[in-house]
């Protein structure tokens, strides 16, 4: 067995993640207008926080703890999904924030660690993704303004993804001078969140430029490019990623567009769920079959179905994109209810899919 926690141990952080998901949607809708009970409507507020470190936390430090391989790198998905679970219990949010930031401080020190093992560009970009998450999440920790730790967590989505895009490209290593157009963009997004906290206005209007610039290097770069012309699993995860570069480049646009990025109302939404959920959900339905694999040891076999809740996570997203932009109230509802309906679907189809895999390890029964 490896240093780290036995995969049953591994079963229940995913499942606090999957709550803080749900609870974080329910909550999102609140938002939206939708009807909830108390409990729920009393969460609206932490629905950011339950989305960008009770799940998307728990989980990336999930998968970096099995890679890790060492016990105290668990500490990091399971401070901040007893985090998550305070903030559902409803204890007070900055038990919640404490939680959530020492389980980041950890994450940091893995990714440390790594950087230390491996000495690389892309293990660089992870350690700097899990630096803004810890950053974001002291924000909160200090009662700020949520929209104060937003650049932080966009940050900390932004660069794991595109460290672990620019790991996959070893295989087709990227040139000196595409290496040194990457290296500008991460200069550009870790200056524009930390101007920011100085600078609204210009920091996130620099902050949208340099999405828009590693968005571009992205699409250009990724392997993704020739995958998308083979067949089966290679095709749909190179269509997940290059639809995906395609939400962080209109998140840019829109926060450049808009002379940087507002922090409430139509333009925030838009900017704000292009990236985080058309962006980064693309990734999680394209690296799926790839990373449960590794962190559960099952498998999760490929059937043309994986692509519904792709196509209903663009379309839901891009009516409630163009609800925001014609201001048109009930459009971005539905688009948001749909969104939730896009995820609900792929948690559904990826169980099916391990429970094909473990019905096909198993063989056929005699009886
Ligand atoms: C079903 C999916 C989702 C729905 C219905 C939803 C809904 C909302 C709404 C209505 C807002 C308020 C926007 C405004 O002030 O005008 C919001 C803000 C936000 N959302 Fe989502 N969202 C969803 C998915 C996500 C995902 C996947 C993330 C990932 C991290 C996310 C992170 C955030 C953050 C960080 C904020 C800002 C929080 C704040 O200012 O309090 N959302 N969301």
């Amino acid at each position: 067995m490896s240093a780290g926690f036995s995969v049953a141990w591994r079963v229940p952080l995913l499942v606090l993640a999957f709550a803080s998901l749900f609870a974080g949607m329910a909550a999102g809708l609140v938002r939206l207008g939708w009807p909830f009970p108390k409990p729920i409507v009393e969460m609206a507020l932490l629905h950011g926080p339950l989305m960008a470190c009770g799940f998307f936390g728990t989980v990336i430090g999930l998968e970096r703890a099995v890679a890790l391989s060492r016990r105290w790198g668990y500490l990091a998905p399971l401070l901040s999904s007893a985090g998550a679970a305070a903030a559902i219990a409803g204890l007070p949010a900055q038990a919640a924030a404490l939680l959530v930031a020492l389980g980041s401080a950890v994450l940091l020190a893995s990714s440390v660690v790594f950087y230390r093992r491996q000495r690389e560009l892309f293990t660089l970009t992870l350690a700097l993704g899990a630096l803004c998450w810890l950053l974001g999440n002291l924000q909160w920790l200090a009662g700020r303004p949520i929209h104060t730790a937003v650049p932080f967590w966009i940050g900390f989505l932004v660069l794991t993804i595109a460290g672990e895009r620019l790991e996959l490209s070893r295989v087709l290593p990227p040139s000196a001078a595409a290496r040194r157009v990457f290296v500008a963009a991460l200069a550009i997004l870790l200056g524009a969140i930390a101007w920011s906290t100085l600078a609204w206005g210009a920091g996130t209007l620099l902050l949208g430029a340099g999405m828009l610039l590693l968005a571009l290097w992205l699409m250009r770069q990724d392997v993704a490019r020739r995958t998308v012309k083979g067949r089966g699993l290679p095709r749909f995860i190179a269509i997940c990623l290059l639809t995906g570069y395609g939400w962080l480049a209109l998140s840019g646009v829109v926060i450049v567009a808009s002379g940087g990025l507002a922090y409430s109302g139509p333009g925030y939404d838009a900017a704000l769920h292009a990236v985080l959920l058309g962006f980064v959900f693309s990734m999680v339905f394209g690296h799926a079959p790839i990373i449960l694999p590794a962190v559960l040891r099952v498998a999760v076999p490929y059937a043309a179905y994986f692509y519904v809740p792709l196509a209903l996570l663009h379309l839901s997203l891009l009516l409630r994109v163009a609800g925001d932009w014609y201001v048109a109230g009930p459009w971005r509802a539905w688009g948001g209810a749909l969104n939730g309906v896009a995820l609900i679907a792929f948690v559904l189809g990826t169980i099916a899919a391990v429970l094909r895999g473990l019905a096909a390890k198993a063989g056929p029964r005699r009886f």
